[in-house]
Parts: structure tokens; sequence; C-alpha cells
């Protein structure tokens, strides 16, 4: 099964609002996919994930219409304990998730809490431990470690899991920009190795960008925008969630005439784009 995610029509009320958060949402997504989320603050992106993992409507009350399919269930009638077998989800927040005396027993809780065997346990632990390179971490309590390592450890304990869908919500908000790079690479190293679906809400396009196969923009409850990262970046939709310095670099150089053939998504791109043109022009 590819496809993931079908979402139709899907519309939501926190119970007491009188606005709607989703409005009219459409959206599939299949393995394999880096789905950037990003739009302006209270667009409902948050919401939109709640939809993803269950916790809207098993935790959240208000009103829920339209087709929701995740992983081939119908997230309203699934209990949100078997929901999070499939969807793992990563906050922003590091620190709020991780509450164990060791790293090895925090990634081991989560398959406790499923009910694994413990050799089960003993193994997958072990794996993730290698995967993220976090051995000599491992009896480490997490509140020692730096924001950056905590996250890969909240990352590698729902990896552990081994869901099909990983949702990160804004998981770089708290780290600087050398632990966020680290922790947007390893998503992207996941859905690679893996072929999970990472769906991720990100207001650092910067870091970002050059990592997703697919961008969403959202605004007011809608996705006002939805494909390819360097197609969506230079719509006007993108105007709302502010676009990067090489963004804006290319889009100065093709009002002067400069070609750069493609859309660069990161400075090192730009960089190569710059040698090819220069090298084009000394010929
Ligand atoms: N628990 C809640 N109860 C009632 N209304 C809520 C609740 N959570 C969010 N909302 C409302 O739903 C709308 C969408 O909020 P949401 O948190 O999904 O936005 P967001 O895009 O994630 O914003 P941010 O970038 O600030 O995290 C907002 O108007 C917000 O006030
Ligand atoms: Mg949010």
């Amino acid at each position: 099964m590819n496809t993931l995610i079908e979402l139709e029509g899907v519309y939501f009320k926190y119970a007491g609002s009188k606005e709607y958060s989703l409005k009219n949402i459409n959206f599939k997504a299949d393995k394999g996919e880096y789905i950037l989320i990003t739009g302006p603050s209270g667009c409902g992106k948050s919401t939109l994930t709640r939809v993803l993992n269950g916790l809207i409507p098993n935790f959240y009350n208000g009103e829920l219409k339209g087709k929701i399919k995740v992983v081939g269930l119908d997230v309203k009638k699934t209990p949100a304990y078997k929901m999070a077998k499939y969807v793992g989800t990563v906050f922003q927040d590091p620190e709020n998730q991780l509450f164990l005396s060791t790293v090895e027993r925090e990634i081991a809780f989560g398959l406790e809490n499923l009910g694994f065997k413990r050799e089960v346990i003993r193994e997958r632990v072990q794996e993730a431990l290698e995967m993220f390179k976090l051995n000599e971490l491992k009896n480490k309590a997490p509140y020692e470690l730096s924001g950056g390592q905590q996250q890969k450890v909240a990352i590698a304990s729902i990896i552990a899991l081994r869901p099909k869908i990983l949702i990160l919500d804004e998981p770089t908000a708290n780290l600087d920009p050398l632990s966020a790079e680290e922790v947007l690479q390893l998503i992207d190293k996941l859905v690679k190795s893996l072929g999970i679906l990472a769906i991720v809400i990100e207001h650092r396009l910067e870091i970002a960008l050059k990592y997703a196969t697919r961008m969403i923009i959202m605004d007011k409850g809608k996705i006002i925008a939805d494909g390819d990262p360097r197609k969506v970046i230079i719509s006007k939709e993108a105007n709302i969630v502010g676009i990067p310095k090489v963004v804006e670099i290319y889009k100065r150089l093709v009002s002067e005439k400069v070609s750069l053939n493609t859309i660069p998504l990161s400075p090192e791109e730009l960089a190569k784009l710059f040698v090819k043109v220069i090298k084009k022009d000394e010929e």
C-alpha cells in the first residue's frame, strides 16, 4: 500500500469555537514523501496533524466532517492506541517528551507500552541506538543532553515503534541552526532508508526546503498551495510565509535576465548554479 493518507472534504471545528480550524482539506500522501507544511500562526497546521494521528477526534472534542483514511484506517472509528502504532508524532519541545532516567529506557518506553515482548524491545532499542548514533549516550539522563540530542532521542523512540508515518510539529523550534540542520537531514535519511512518509511542520524554510519532496502552504484553515517545493516557493502564495534569501536572489537574477535553469533551494545549490553560469560565460 503506497497511499498512506487520504483526506477528502475534511472540516474541523473545536468545541466552543465559532470558526472552523480546518476547511475543505483534500490531501493524499504516499510512502517515501517528505512533506513540508508551513503557514502563518493559527492557520491550522497542528490541527491538521491531530486529525492524522487521531488526537482529533480521540482527545479533542469538536465537529469533524469528511473522509479521513490513514494507513487504510478510518480515523473516526479507530482508537488512539491503534493509530499510535502507525503514526508517530514528535513535538517542538523535546524536554516535554522525555521523562525517564536514561536514553535507553526512554527508547524502550513506547515499545513497552504497546506490549512488545522483552527480546523484541531489546533488539529494537539496540537498533535505534545504532541508527541514531546514540550508543555513547544510552546511560545518560535526557536532561543532561543538548536540545539537538534530546530531539534525536525523541525521534529515535518513535522510530523504534516502526511507524509508517512520522509527523514532526516544529521539531527545530528550540534548536540552534546546526542542530536544526542535523534533525531535518536525519528525517531525510529516515525517509530514504525506511520508506516512511514524513510530515514536517517547519518555519525554517532556508534549511528545510532542500530536503522536502513536496511543500504545502496553509492559510486560515485551508491548503492554498501544494506541490513541488521549487514551484510552490515562487508562487504568490509563498509571500505569506516569507521567501528564503536564495530564492530572492534567484528572482532578482531572473529580473536582470540572468538565467539559472533551476530554482536554488539552498546556498550550496545557488553557488553551484553560479559556477555553471560563469563557466558558460567564459567559453
Ligand atoms: N485546543 C483548541 N481549542 C480551541 N481552539 C483551538 C485549539 N487548538 C487550536 N485552536 C484554534 O484553531 C486554529 C488553528 O490552530 P493551530 O494550532 O492548528 O494553528 P498552527 O498553524 O499550528 O499555529 P502555530 O504556527 O502557532 O503553531 C486557531 O484559530 C486556534 O486558535
Ligand atoms: Mg502549531
